[in-house]
């Protein structure tokens, strides 16, 4: 037994329980949906599901706007629903992750419908109000992250609240110690359900700066965001008091025996990234790399980031590495463009860094993004802002479990809250019958991973390749190469046996004199002693 936590040596996946599996036939997945495919889950190796939010919510956000963040919306099930999740998953060897909310609500909580009403409302505090400026101007410069204006007047009181997402998504104010209080509360209650952690949504984002100054206008060297909103978020987001608070979650967190894990949404540079780990590991266990999500699958590109991700984190902190989520589409589409080796290539990439994968749902089967008709779009962005952009529904798309209709997601005759995408190329019964699929690939990873001390635990080093050509050592006798040329390449210096290729044949293959790779393959080779 190594001694690290699970979450260290265990790969997570992310289910968006709307798109998973739909019990009841109206079109929408739920729990007990869910609880019907955990053998699937089991079957495919995952130690830890993560839900996107099941809690009340009118869904201008589609459950990122909670209005109760102790109950469960009825199109998902009950209480009752969710223990039997836990129970029966634990079963299984799987843990339950929820998603937290901590930034903001939906208009409709009860908080905020005390706290708009009137100036000296009990809950006027929980929030971030303003009064207009003496013109008549907003209160400051501050942007929405969803675009437009970060601030809306509020009828009754004619004050502005401010809200860095949509208008429906009032920002909590986490000065208040009532607010944190209320969530150490939140926290608690699903914790001592059996939840074996959170992940916490725009954790970079929780608190605002206390004096409501002004962003700073971007500079060429900002990223694309500040470019695209003109402003650097400096003081409606990343704020330095954010840690304050991810410590104060984890402290809380570690009150459990069974250690609970937080990973945190944190799309924040590389070298910003430590941060969120905290002093000697007191805030989030595991921080998301936007860095590593928004890099093409170029091996230059990509071994720069892992480098720099590396050297950046303290030696208690652990990366944390994923290629798709419900926000930044799927990657067999964003890395891969369609070409089904090189979405394979990137599944070996994901599951052999040094670091917690996390899966998204679809990703073990290839799963595309899909192209939507504007009618058909759900999420409020894509809504609000097409043709410019297209919104997020492309990768929301439910799992596809079946070429038949309905997708083995739904009831044949059911309509889904999305329409179903390319069935026939990529669906979990095909490709659980096909041992070359990349379903048994994902699995065979998985498998390898956990049998493979090195692929788990062990060092991460970058070694000498060719141009196109990433090869990493993982511990002391596994290699992983990705080769993302466009050219087969051999490889000299590594002998040993093939534990594991993206070219499904060559499994087991002694590798003498140079190791042969094709373009757009990828493998694992466990080193000889
Ligand atoms: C990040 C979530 O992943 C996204 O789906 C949501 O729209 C925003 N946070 C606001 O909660």
């Amino acid at each position: 037994m190594s001694g690290a936590p699970w979450w260290q040596t265990a790969v997570l996946y992310q289910i968006y329980p709307r798109s998973f599996a739909d019990s009841n036939g109206d079109g929408v997945g739920d729990l007990p949906g869910l609880i019907a495919r955990l053998d699937d889950l089991a079957w495919l190796g995952v130690d830890g599901i993560w839900l996107s939010p099941i809690t009340l919510s009118p869904n201008a956000d589609w459950g990122y706007d909670v209005s109760d963040f102790t109950a469960v919306a009825p199109e998902f099930g009950t209480l009752d629903d969710v223990d039997r999740l836990i129970a029966e998953a634990a079963e299984r060897g799987i843990k339950v992750l929820m998603d937290l909310v901590p930034n903001h609500t939906s208009v409709e909580h009860p908080w905020f419908i005390d706290a708009q009403s009137a100036l000296d409302a009990p809950k006027r505090d929980w929030y971030v109000w303003a009064p207009p400026k003496p013109d008549g101007s907003l209160p400051n410069n501050w942007i929405s992250s969803f675009g437009g204006p970060g601030w809306t007047l509020s009828p009754p009181t004619q004050e502005y609240y401010f809200h860095n997402h949509l208008v429906e998504q009032p920002d909590l104010n986490w000065w208040n110690e009532d607010v944190r209080r209320a969530f150490d509360e939140i926290m608690r209650f699903w914790l001592d359900r059996g939840v074996a952690g959170f992940r916490i949504d725009v954790a970079n984002v929780i608190i605002k700066d206390a004096e409501l100054r002004d962003n700073p206008a971007a500079t060429e060297d900002d990223d694309f965001e500040a470019q695209m909103f003109g402003q650097r978020s400096v003081y409606n987001a990343n704020r330095p008091e954010v840690h304050e608070v991810l410590r104060r979650f984890r402290a809380l967190a570690d009150t459990y025996d069974e250690p609970r894990l937080l990973i945190g949404e944190t799309p924040v540079p590389v070298d910003d990234l430590a941060r969120y780990y905290g002093n000697g590991s007191d805030e989030l266990h595991l921080a998301f790399n936007f860095n590593f999500i928004n890099a093409p699958l170029d091996a230059a590109a990509m071994r720069t980031i892992v480098e720099e991700t590396e050297a950046a984190l303290p030696s208690d902190a652990w990366p944390a590495w994923t290629g798709s989520n419900h926000d930044m589409f799927r990657f067999p589409t964003r890395w891969a463009q369609g070409d089904a080796d090189k979405a394979r290539a990137a599944l070996v990439m994901l599951l052999c860094l040094r670091g917690t994968p996390v899966l998204y749902q679809g990703d073990e089967i290839g799963q595309l993004d899909s192209v939507l008709a504007h009618e058909d779009m759900r999420d409020p962005l894509g809504v609000l802002y097409y043709p410019a952009y297209a919104g997020r529904d492309a990768g929301r798309t439910p799992m596809q479990w079946r070429a038949a209709p309905g997708g083995g997601f739904t009831d044949p005759e059911a309509t889904p809250w999305l329409p179903l995408g390319d069935l026939e190329d990529h669906n979990v019964e095909s490709q659980r019958k096909d041992p070359n699929s990349m379903l048994h690939l994902a699995r065979d990873l998985i498998a390898l991973r956990r049998a493979t001390p090195d692929l788990t635990l062990g060092d991460y080093a970058s070694l000498a390749a060719p141009e196109g050509v990433w090869a990493w050592r993982r511990g002391a006798r596994t290699v992983v190469v990705l080769n993302c040329s466009d050219e087969a390449v051999t490889i000299s210096g590594v002998s040993g046996t093939i534990a594991l290729s993206t070219h499904r044949g060559r499994d087991g293959e002694a590798v003498t004199s140079g190791l042969g790779v094709s373009a757009a393959e990828a493998v694992v080779v466990t080193t000889a002693a």
